[in-house]
């Protein structure tokens, strides 16, 4: 049985196409706000509602799981103000920067590399033809001042990425963990980045949280480690249920490579917007810990007991932005079939696994439906709702992704089952309501299979 007996003829149901539809689901019911919104917002800032933050933990949660779940990974949460000298180190002071160009007629501005070459050549606006003024370097990290004096003895950044915190904690780490090589260290945490061009939704904004894994390895083993790392990367995506003609591997060629890096490859999901990177998988050979080593003066070196050796470690990165996985988990899980929107999450990331309903608002029914209630929240994160048709309220469930829908009519009165009805089919079927959360967790566990 489902909704609506037309339902099975529809033609297949269309993907996300343009992002405003999306901008404004999420704004309608509570994923994503703009940031200071009643103060007009302020650019490239977003705020995560009740349903986005939901989402946002158990995407986390599903990265934090698949990392530390193992043995040979520990976990760390870092300060987001680092010494300044860690920026010189690490290259950002210097070269953690874009080529800037404004148009003296209309203000507008642009990153030169992402312009036409001819345009920038001719130095006229692509927007007016106005005049281009000559590219500036712009550097991306957000400064401020440590303590009441604003003088520059006192800078310091906001972390553009995490991983920098990994590296000066290496020893602190496998030291305090006991761990051997090869072993990684796992954070998840705020960046911030003064994007020039920050745009499409949550993908590029200006404060973002990584979710990034620094996996230490012996020179000489980094390349077979670097290959395991991808495929057990784009494997995470596909387990979260992202669909796999939307994910690609985009190598890094000789001239996108950083200086730093021996081999890199971009995971790549196909937005509406075009094919972007999602996470990076990057083998950053010795250059994090040596230079980390030349700045502090401290020996960031590794002695392995079997081979007697000592030697600064590789280090093979897999980087992922949290709000870009949770922005692919809401464009990869749109649906709409002309009549109904929903989002066809992996239940281990919709924000509700069931929702629970009485088929009309009589005491008789809303009792019954009170006491699954109770029962079903102590297994599985649920919501109850009893305003409207019973149609609507599918519906608004739907467009939020919960998978599962329990109603309770009076046949449960008589016979004590319910109906258990499936988000993207509709199919409903009648199941005791004794057994009803092993049933949730056999069809959680068969999902997708
Ligand atoms: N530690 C390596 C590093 O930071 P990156 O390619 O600059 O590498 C890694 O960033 C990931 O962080 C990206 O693949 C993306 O998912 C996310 N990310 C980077 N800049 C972002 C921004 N401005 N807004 C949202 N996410 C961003």
């Amino acid at each position: 049985m489902s909704d609506s007996p037309v339902a099975a003829q529809k033609s297949p149901p269309s993907d996300l196409k343009d992002m405003s539809d999306l901008v404004s689901l999420s704004k309608r019911r509570g994923f994503v706000f703009p940031s200071s919104e009643v103060y007009g917002g302020i650019n490239a800032c977003w705020d995560y509602g009740p349903l986005g933050i939901e989402l946002k933990r158990n995407v986390k949660e599903s990265w934090w799981r698949a990392m530390t779940d193992r043995e040979d990974i520990e976990g760390l949460d870092a300060a987001i103000l680092m010494h300044p000298k860690t920026w010189e180190a690490s290259g950002h002071v210097a070269g953690f920067v874009d080529p800037l160009v404004d148009c003296k007629k209309c203000k507008a501005r642009f990153r030169a590399d992402k312009i036409d070459p001819a345009a920038l050549q001719a130095k006229k606006c692509p927007e007016c033809g106005g005049e281009l003024t000559e590219p500036r370097l712009f550097n991306l990290m957000f400064k401020t001042f440590m303590g009441p004096v604003e003088e520059d003895a006192a800078v310091v950044y906001l972390r553009p990425e995490t991983a920098q915190g990994i590296y000066v904690n290496f020893l602190n780490v496998q030291q305090s963990s006991r761990q051997k090589i090869p072993f990684g260290i796992a954070q998840i945490g705020k960046a911030f980045r003064n994007e020039i061009t920050p745009g499409n939704f949550i993908f590029r904004t200006r404060e973002f949280e990584q979710m990034e894994m620094q996996f230490f390895v012996k020179p000489g083993t980094d390349m077979e480690w670097f290959e395991k790392w991808k495929e057990v990367r784009i494997q995470w995506h596909l387990d979260n249920g992202i669909r796999k003609n939307k994910l690609r591997f985009h190598e890094h060629g000789p001239k996108e490579l950083a200086h730093y890096a021996r081999a890199a490859f971009d995971i790549e999901y196909e937005f509406p917007f075009g094919w972007q990177e999602l996470e990076g998988i990057h083998n950053r050979t010795d250059f994090d810990l040596t230079r980390h080593q030349q700045y502090s003066g401290k020996k960031l070196e590794y002695f392995e007991e079997e081979s007697k050796e000592r030697f600064v470690p590789y280090i093979i990165e897999t980087s992922a932005g949290c709000d870009r996985s949770l922005l692919v988990a809401l464009v990869d899980a749109y649906r709409f079939d002309g009549e109904r929107t929903w989002l066809a999450f992996h239940p281990k990331l919709a924000p509700y696994k069931v929702a629970i309903f009485p088929l009309m608002k009589k005491p008789e029914l809303t009792e019954y439906t009170d006491k699954v209630f109770t029962d079903v929240r102590r297994r599985f994160r649920a919501t109850t709702d009893s305003a409207g048709s019973i149609g609507k309220r599918y519906r608004r469930q739907d467009e939020i992704g919960t998978p599962f829908g329990v109603t309770i009519d009076y046949d449960t009165l008589r016979d004590h089952t319910v109906t258990l009805r499936h988000r993207d089919s509709m199919v409903q079927e009648r199941v005791p309501a004794e057994n009803l959360i092993q049933v949730i967790e056999e069809r959680i566990q068969n999902w997708g299979k």
